[in-house]
């Protein structure tokens, strides 16, 4: 029977990327995408748990679907991703409706899990709840079913089957799950620990949306500084016998995330190769030389530092100082002076004072981001973090965020006027709600300008006449 299936995503890149993968399981086996959940038999939300607020939007679309299984008991409805780890028991507490709770690391288990689903549906008395009685509990149908027991994604198990969002961009998910610790984040309970693809996996992926016409791609990794650390077969740098074999090779390390930018930019012909994310403690020179040395590599780095003040960064366990970081840039800007930088800060984390925040402030003044994502600290249940004291008041936050805010909005557009009047290479994804040509420069920033559908996928020269607060305007030269 032809099924179909409604797919939301909510969170990270990497969550956009595993409903791709999702989608690409479910259409091999036959089910159609469709667009309203109106229309399907299966309703799947990839969800997220970085922060509360994350978590509500899902609670608050559940609700919503409440009244679809109501109207059609045999849909089946299933929680995915992140929150589907984190909030298991309250998921089917608030939506007993639930069938199917499964975490990042059982993604590819999901055609199993459906069968399993669908066996235990058949073996149903049929007629044993009417549309006159309660909405049936997936508890009492007897389809409940849970999977969140993996400690990390089995990379080896990765179907072959796949499904793209259509454009000239692609995400490429280089590894798996998170080592680190630090102290406010749920991730590494949510995705398990780290595993690497590849390398020559990876390499041929690329190569293969190169040829189906893709002209940009993006690695992505909750800490792609890590690649290479474990491979699926327990190999690695940190794994068995890649120490030695390091030691072997004169201390190098054969495969790490340099190693992986060089051979893509050398072996795949992909015109522009961006990734995220990077944490500030293993980015080091050798990538640093590596985006000088790639053409393809874009000028472009996510390095969130999280905060201004070392104390702060103790608590939260970075593992760095604010002066290695300024450090890191220093030398990244002498490689790569053209570089767009960009970063996340973390405002109100417990025990943060006047000062601290002071120091964050003028961090963020002396390295002159180019944008920045500024969040309000949420605690994370099960996180380090949440054992001490909320203490930041709500407003206190809600100040030092709109601070943050303000003076970041100032700074991007002092940065986006020296645009004006030059010349930038632009990537032209698409047609905007206004009708002009929209894309990226190599930088990431955002570009419009009028032109004709064929550039659409192109890449353009264009001079820049004017900025927003987000965007060059220009013309195609
Ligand atoms: N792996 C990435 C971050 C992934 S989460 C890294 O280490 O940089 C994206 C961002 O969400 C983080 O950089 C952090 O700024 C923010 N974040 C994570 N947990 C948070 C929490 N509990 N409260 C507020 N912001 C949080
Ligand atoms: Fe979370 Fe830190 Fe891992 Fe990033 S590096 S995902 S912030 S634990
Ligand atoms: Fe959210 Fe999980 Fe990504 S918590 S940010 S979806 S890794």
């Amino acid at each position: 029977m032809h099924k179909s299936v409604y797919l939301q995503t909510y969170g990270c890149q990497m969550n956009e990327r595993d409903s791709e993968e999702v989608l690409g399981m479910l259409t091999a086996q036959g089910y159609a995408v469709v667009e309203q959940p109106e229309e399907a038999d299966l309703i799947l939300l990839n969800t997220c748990s970085v922060r509360e607020h994350a978590e509500e939007r899902a609670f608050g679309k559940m609700g919503m679907l409440r009244e679809l299984k109501r109207q059609k008991p045999e849909l089946v409805l299933g929680i995915l991703g992140c929150m589907a780890k984190a909030q298991r028991e309250e998921v089917f507490r608030r939506l007993p409706q639930v069938d199917l709770v499964a975490g990042p690391a059982e993604l590819y288990d999901l055609p199993m899990l459906l069968a399993e689903i669908e066996s235990k549906r058949r073996s149903l008395v049929a007629g044993r709840w009417s549309l006159e009685q309660d909405i049936p509990s997936s508890e009492k149908m007897g389809t409940r079913t849970l999977a969140v027991g993996r400690a990390f994604r089995p990379l080896d198990l990765k179907p072959t089957g796949d499904w793209r969002r259509e454009g000239v961009s692609a995400f490429v998910t280089i590894m798996e799950g998170c080592d680190k610790r630090c102290a406010y984040c749920i991730v590494p309970f949510t995705r398990g620990q780290e595993v690497s693809r590849p390398i020559d996996e990876i390499v041929a992926e690329v190569r293969g949306l190169v040829d189906a016409g893709y002209r940009e791609v993006m690695l992505l990794g909750q800490n792609v500084n890590s690649y290479g650390k474990r491979f699926p077969d327990g190999n690695g740098y940190k794994g068995p016998g890649g120490r030695q074999q390091m030691l072997e090779e004169g201390g190098e390390r054969l495969i790490d995330f340099p190693v992986l930018l060089r051979r893509i930019d050398a072996e795949t012909g992909v015109e522009r190769l961006r990734f995220t994310t990077s944490h500030p403690f293993d980015a080091h020179e050798r990538l640093f030389q590596a985006m000088a040395d790639c053409v393809s590599t874009c000028e472009q780095l996510h390095l969130p530092v999280q905060s201004g003040s070392n104390r702060m960064l103790k608590a939260m366990r970075r593992g760095y100082t604010v002066e290695e970081y300024e450090a890191k840039i220093t030398r990244l800007r002498e490689l790569v002076p053209e570089i767009h930088l960009s970063t996340d800060i973390i405002i109100g984390f417990p025990g943060e004072t006047d000062d601290d925040f002071e120091m964050t402030r003028a961090l963020m003044e002396r390295v002159a981001y180019d944008s920045a994502f500024i969040f309000k600290y949420s605690v994370r249940p099960g996180t380090e973090a949440a054992g001490w004291i909320d203490d930041v008041p709500q407003e206190t936050k809600e100040a030092r965020n709109q601070e943050l805010l303000r003076r970041q909005e100032r700074a991007s557009r002092t940065k986006l006027e020296r645009w004006i009047g030059g010349t930038v290479e632009v990537l032209i994804e698409q047609r905007n709600a206004k009708g002009q040509l929209a894309g990226r420069a190599r930088t990431s920033l955002s570009v419009v300008c009028d032109g004709d559908d064929r550039l659409i996928g192109e890449l353009v020269m264009v001079r820049v006449e004017r900025v927003t607060a987000t965007t060059l305007i220009g013309d195609v030269v």
